[in-house]
């Protein structure tokens, strides 16, 4: 398949070592070539080294063309919903107290064991169609909404699935410790051994995840319990990313700092201390203010200082029943902007060139000769107007790997 994308106002390359001054790679009035699965050619239009009636034409109509979006932090993959919680959440209970009393995650997990593959399979997809639609191209997803062997392995297997049924693409991460359950609560060691041991020499021999997550918080995992999981997860070939410094600090970026993690997400109560160890590291911020938003806390992650320190900063939605019910990107990019001081351009890298790194694809995220043809065609007239009109889906195309999935 050979397509030509033309008449397009800004091309939002992300090709950094573009010399431009928006910080976005940005080539006015310019076209895409494409050939199979990959990109050929961008430039200005005028430039086109080929013949356009050898090419199928896109017409951008004037249009923002950038790549597709990726969401490097989601718990996709779930059954039944906390709508219940969060009204009981806006009489005053807090998320930390709702999950002592045995409710949270604890409600997601039974309902997930519960449930069989064909209907997560179906939830997925439905949940998939709808990041497809908004633009996304490249979905991270988490287990750990079993906490037992049988259905984490249950959780991943269905994110393979998804990967290979829908045209999104799944990175799929093993989170078994997500927080303790409820049969090991007096026990908890015995659990991550389990995790350690049984759970991670499946995933190994199936090859069922390529990160492992641990949630560091009060009332889930501590540093050093997260330091043994992530050392027997590099051991199996999972490398870390990690829940950390959300509702507590409890110094898990040093962990991940000094185990080479590709992501350390939430970082609401990170410290300026941290900040300088992240900034001397190669591990991406994922922030996620949707949860910030949703659990009513005021204190956002400091993007602006993080940014500022030269930290690799991504944005993420976090979807999940519990503290952030949303897969809508464009509305995180407009909580990065207006809750955490971030620039237009700094939340359009944030969901792009940034995130796919982090997730080690460094295919995409990005519009250059060579790189995965995975691009999307918004209905704004220039790129500044993406989180400006807030709440809307500007998606007008998408194309993934080469094929036009939405238009
Ligand atoms: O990233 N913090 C832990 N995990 C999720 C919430 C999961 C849930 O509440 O179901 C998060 O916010
Ligand atoms: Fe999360």
């Amino acid at each position: 398949m050979k397509i030509l994308i033309q008449n397009i106002s800004e091309l939002l390359t992300m090709d950094l070592t573009r010399p431009d001054n928006t910080g976005l790679g940005l080539i006015s009035n310019a076209a895409v070539l494409i050939e199979n699965t990959g990109i050929i050619w961008c430039g200005k239009e005028d430039e086109l080294p080929v013949n356009r009636a050898c090419y199928e034409v896109i017409d951008a109509a004037g249009k923002v063309v950038m790549p597709g979006l990726v969401d490097a932090h989601t718990h996709l993959v779930f059954a039944g919903s906390r709508e219940n919680e969060f009204a009981a959440r806006l009489e005053g209970a807090t998320y930390e107290e709702i999950l002592a009393a045995g409710g949270g995650i604890h409600y997601t997990v039974s309902s997930t064991r519960g449930a069989d593959v064909e209907e997560l399979i179906a939830s997925g997809l439905n949940r998939l169609d709808f990041c497809l639609d908004h633009g996304v191209t490249t979905v991270e997803i988490k287990s750990g909404y079993g906490l037992e062997k049988e259905t984490e392995i249950k959780m991943l297997r269905t994110a393979k699935k998804l990967d290979e049924i829908h045209s999104v693409d799944v990175v799929p991460t093993f989170l078994g410790a997500h927080i303790i359950p409820k049969e090991f609560r007096d026990s908890r060691e015995r659990y991550i051994n389990i995790i350690t041991t049984e759970m991670m020499s499946e995933i190994k021999d199936h090859g069922l995840a390529e990160f492992c997550d641990v949630f560091i918080e009060n009332g889930a995992y501590t540093v050093d319990e997260a330091e043994k999981i992530i050392s027997a997860g590099i051991e199996n070939g999972m490398q870390p990313r990690l829940h950390v410094e959300q509702l507590n600090h409890l110094e898990g970026v040093k962990l991940a700092v000094r185990y080479n993690a590709a992501s350390v997400d939430h970082l609401e109560t990170i410290t300026g201390e941290d900040i300088e160890i992240l900034a001397g590291s190669d591990v991406t911020a994922i922030l996620l203010p949707g949860a910030t938003f949703f659990l009513r806390m005021s204190n956002y992650a400091p993007a602006r200082q993080l940014i500022d320190s030269g930290v690799k900063t991504a944005l993420a939605t976090d979807l999940n029943p519990g503290s952030c019910m949303t897969a809508m990107p464009f509305l995180i990019m407009t909580l990065g902007c207006l809750q955490m001081g971030m620039t237009v351009p700094e939340v359009l890298r944030a969901f792009t060139i940034y995130p796919a790194e982090s997730l080690n694809r460094t295919d995409r995220g990005i519009i250059a000769e060579g790189k995965l043809a995975d691009i999307i065609i918004l209905d704004v007239d220039n790129y500044k107007m993406i989180p400006y009109m807030f709440g809307r889906n500007h998606v007008a195309s998408v194309i993934k790997s080469g094929k036009v999935v939405r238009k």
